[in-house]
C-alpha cells in the first residue's frame, strides 16, 4: 500500500527521497510527495503530485525545493480516505506549518479526531485521516518532537506507520508504528527510514524493525527506540540489508499474484479493522450511510460485477438471504445494463468492483440510478468512478492489486458482502447472539487464509502431478459453489487450461460425458449442509475413472476413500469454509502455470481493468 522514506544526515536529503519512492513503486500508488526541512530550521518545504514519482520529479523541477536541505521525509500514497489527489497526498503540514508527517494505515478514529480539532480551530486542507494527526502532533505539542508525537499518538486508534519532522526540531524524526511497518538504519553521519526495506538497499547494511508499540528517535548518525507506553528505551537487534533487485520489484515474490496471495491475512485484517461490533454482533459500515429504517425497508438486494468480482458476488447473495432474509440475486452487469431490469426504489444495487472502473458495470451502476434503486458501491480503488458515481459504498482497503487475477479483492469482497448482509441482518431479523457468531467468524477469516497458505507444499505436489492435463472440472454445493467457478476461472486464467466450474449436481446433466482418466475434478468438500451428497457426487466422477483433487476439513477422512489427492482446510461455519477453499484453488492455479511456464502476472489476452464493453 502506501511507502514511507526519511532521511536525516550531513548530505542532502532529496536524492534519497527519491530513490527510496522509486524503489518502493512495484507496491502500487496513486500519488507521491516529499518535506525538505532546510538546515539550521525553516519550515517544511512540501511537493506532492498525482502519479507517479517521476510526475514529482516535474512537479520539483517546476517549483525547486531547498536541495541542499539535510532532512526530508517522502511518501507514496494509495487512497485509503478521500480520492487521489494533489492536496490528499502526503505529507501533510500542521495548522502552523512547522510539522511534517507522513503516514500509512488506517486511523479508525478519525472522524471523532477530525470533530475536536476543527472544533479547536484547525483547519483541515484534505480529506485524509492523516491530516488529523498532523494537526494532533501541533495541538499536543510538548519540549521535545518525541514527547509531542507520543502524547498525539495516545489519542489515535487504528494502525499506522509514522515519520515526523518538525522546524523546531532540527535534525530530527519521529517514527512511531503500531499494525504497518517501519525499518530504521543508521550509518556514518546518516539516519534513515523506510516503511519497506527495500528503499534502504545501498543506504545500509542492516536495519532494526519496529515492533507495534514503538516509538523512535532519528538523528544523523543514530537513533534510540522506545516503548510509547512507558517510555523505556528498547533494543530491537539489526537484521542485514541484502536485496537483489527483483525482490525489491516483488517483495522477495517471483510474481505479484503470489506476493498477493500472501498478502490475503493482512488484507482481510485491513478491511474488516473497526468495521465488526462485537458487543452487538454486527457491522459498522458507516460509508453505506443507511439508517436502520432504511434497511428495513428494503425488499430485494441485486448484486451485479463480471469476472472473479462476479463470483463474490454471487457468494454475497447467500449471505444476503441466509443472514438477512432479504431476497438477493447476482447478475452480470453486461445483462443487467441491457436487459431492461426491474428495479424499485426498495431494491439495493450492490455493485462490486475492484477497480472501480469496469465499463460494463458502471453502465449498470447508471442504469440502476435511472431506475431509482439505492445504489452501494463495494470497490477497492478509492475515488474511482464507480464509488464516485454510486455516492456510497464500502472500499475494501485490500491495498493495491497488480496482478492481473484478482486474489486478494476477491477475500475482501466476500468479507465485506457478509459485513453487509450481517448489518442487514442485524437490523431485521437476527437476534444479538446470532450476529455474534458471525462476527466471530468473520474474525477468524485472517486465520483461515494462514492455514490454507499453509498447505502450499501439498498443493505444490498435486499441481505437479496434474501440470500436464487439458482440462479440469472444479465442482461444489452450496456457498462452495461460487469457490467452484471461481477456481475454474482462476486455472483458464493463468494457465490456459480449460477448466469448468460447475455446481456438483449439475455435473450429471451433462458434462460428465467428458470425464475420462484424463480429466481432473476438483471437488470442494468441506464439512457442511451438503457434504453427503458431495460424497455422491465424486463417487459418480470416480466411476468415470475420472482423477479427483479433493478439498477437504482437517480431521475428516471421509474423501480418502477415493482419492490420495487432498488438501486440507480448517474447521469453520459454512459461510466462511470458501474463504480457505478460494486460497487453495489460487495456489494451485498458481503453481500450475508456474510450472507450465506461463507469464502469470499479465496473461495473454487479458487485461486487469476492463474500461470497453
Ligand atoms: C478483468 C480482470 C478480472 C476482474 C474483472 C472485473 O476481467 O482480469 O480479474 O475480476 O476484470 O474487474 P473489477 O475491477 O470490476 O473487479
Amino acid at each position: 500500500m502506501c511507502g514511507i522514506v526519511g532521511y536525516t544526515g550531513r548530505g542532502p536529503a532529496l536524492p534519497v527521497l527519491l530513490s527510496g519512492l522509486h524503489r518502493m513503486e512495484y507496491r502500487g500508488y496513486d500519488s507521491a510527495g516529499v518535506a525538505l526541512l532546510p538546515a539550521g530550521g525553516g519550515a517544511p518545504q512540501v511537493r506532492r503530485a498525482v502519479g507517479k514519482v517521476a510526475a514529482l520529479e516535474t512537479a520539483i523541477s517546476e517549483s525547486p525545493v531547498d536541495a541542499s536541505a539535510p532532512l526530508g521525509i517522502g511518501h507514496t500514497r494509495w487512497a485509503t480516505h478521500g480520492a487521489p489527489s494533489e492536496r490528499n497526498a502526503h505529507p501533510h503540514l500542521s495548522r502552523d506549518g512547522s510539522i511534517a508527517l507522513v503516514h500509512n494505515g488506517i486511523i479508525d478514529n478519525f472522524l471523532a479526531l477530525r470533530e475536536r480539532l476543527v472544533s479547536q480551530g484547525f483547519v483541515f486542507r484534505s480529506e485524509t485521516d492523516s491530516e488529523a494527526l498532523a494537526h494532533l502532533v501541533e495541538a499536543c505539542r510538548a519540549d521535545t518532537l518525541l514527547e509531542s508525537v507520543r502524547r498525539a499518538l495516545s489519542f489515535v486508534s487504528g494502525t499506522y506507520g509514522i515519520a515526523v519532522a518538525a522546524s523546531w526540531a532540527p535534525g530530527q524524526i519521529v517514527v512511531a508504528r503500531k499494525g504497518s511497518p517501519i525499518a530504521i538504519a543508521a550509518a556514518d553521519g546518516v539516519a534513515c527510514v523506510a516503511s519497506d526495506a527495500a528503499a534502504l538497499a545501498g543506504r545500509a547494511d542492516s536495519v532494526a524493525y519496529l515492533d507495534d508499540g514503538d516509538i523512535a528517535l532519528l538523528v544523523p548518525g543514530g537513533f534510540e527506540v522506545r516503548s510509547i507506553e512507558a517510555l523505556s528505551p528498547v533494543v530491537r537487534p539489526a537484521a542485514p540489508l541484502d536485496f537483489a533487485p527483483d525482490a525489491i520489484e516483488k517483495g522477495g515474490y517471483e510474481h505479484f499474484m503470489r506476493k498477493e496471495i500472501a498478502e490475503q491475512p493482512e488484507a482481510l485484517e485491513n478491511c474488516l479493522r473497526g468495521r465488526l461490533v462485537d458487543e452487538d454482533g454486527t457491522a459498522k459500515l458507516s460509508g453505506l450511510r443507511m439508517e436502520p429504517r432504511d434497511i428495513a425497508a428494503l425488499q430485494s438486494v441485486v448484486v451485479t460485477a463480471c469476472g472473479t468480482s462476479y463470483y463474490a458476488g454471487l457468494h454475497g447473495t447467500y449471505a444476503f438471504e441466509q443472514f438477512s432474509g432479504i431476497p438477493s440475486r447476482i447478475e452480470q452487469a453486461a445483462e443487467f445494463r441491457y436487459r431492461n431490469p426491474i428495479v424499485a426504489p426498495e431494491t439495493a444495487l450492490v455493485s462490486l468492483s475492484q477497480s472501480g472502473e469496469t465499463a460494463d458495470t458502471l453502465a449498470a451502476v447508471r442504469e440502476a440510478k435511472r431506475k431509482g434503486a439505492l445504489v452501494l458501491s463495494v470497490c477497492n480503488v478509492v475515488g474511482s468512478t464507480i464509488a464516485r458515481e454510486a455516492g456510497r459504498g464500502v472500499y475494501l482497503h485490500a491495498g493495491p492489486e497488480i496482478g492481473v487475477a484478482s486474489t486478494k479483492a476477491f477475500l475482501c469482497q466476500v468479507a465485506v458482502l457478509s459485513m453487509m448482509a450481517l448489518l442487514f441482518g442485524r437490523t431485521r431479523r437476527l437476534s444479538c447472539q446470532e450476529g455474534r457468531t458471525i462476527v466471530g467468524a468473520l474474525k477468524a477469516l485472517p486465520d483461515l487464509v494462514r492455514a490454507a497458505l499453509a498447505q502450499e507444499d501439498a498443493i505444490v505436489r498435486i499441481a505437479e502431478k496434474f501440470a500436464g492435463a487439458r482440462d479440469a472440472f472444479f465442482i461444489g454445493r452450496g456457498w462452495q459453489y461460487p469457490a467452484a467457478l471461481e477456481g475454474a476461472l482462476k486455472l483458464k486464467e493463468i494457465s490456459y487450461l480449460h477448466a469448468e466450474g460447475y455446481h456438483a449436481a449439475e455435473l450429471k446433466h451433462g458434462p460428465i460425458a467428458l470425464l475420462d482418466e484424463h480429466v481432473p475434478v476438483v471437488a470442494l468438500s468441506p464439512l457442511g449442509p451438503g457434504h453427503d451428497k458431495m460424497l455422491g457426487n465424486i463417487q459418480e466422477c470416480r466411476a468415470r475413472k475420472a482423477p479427483v483433487i479433493a478439498i477437504a476439513t482437517e480431521g475428516d477422512s471421509s474423501v480418502d476413500a477415493f482419492t490420495e489427492d487432498v488438501i486440507r482446510v480448517p474447521q469453520c461455519p459454512d459461510f466462511t469454509a470458501a474463504v480457505p477453499v478460494v486460497v487453495v484453488e489460487q495456489l494451485f492455479a498458481y503453481h500450475v502455470a508456474r510450472l507450465r511456464g506461463e507469464p502469470i502476472d499479465q496473461p495473454r489476452n487479458l487485461a486487469k481493468s476492463v474500461t470497453v464493453e
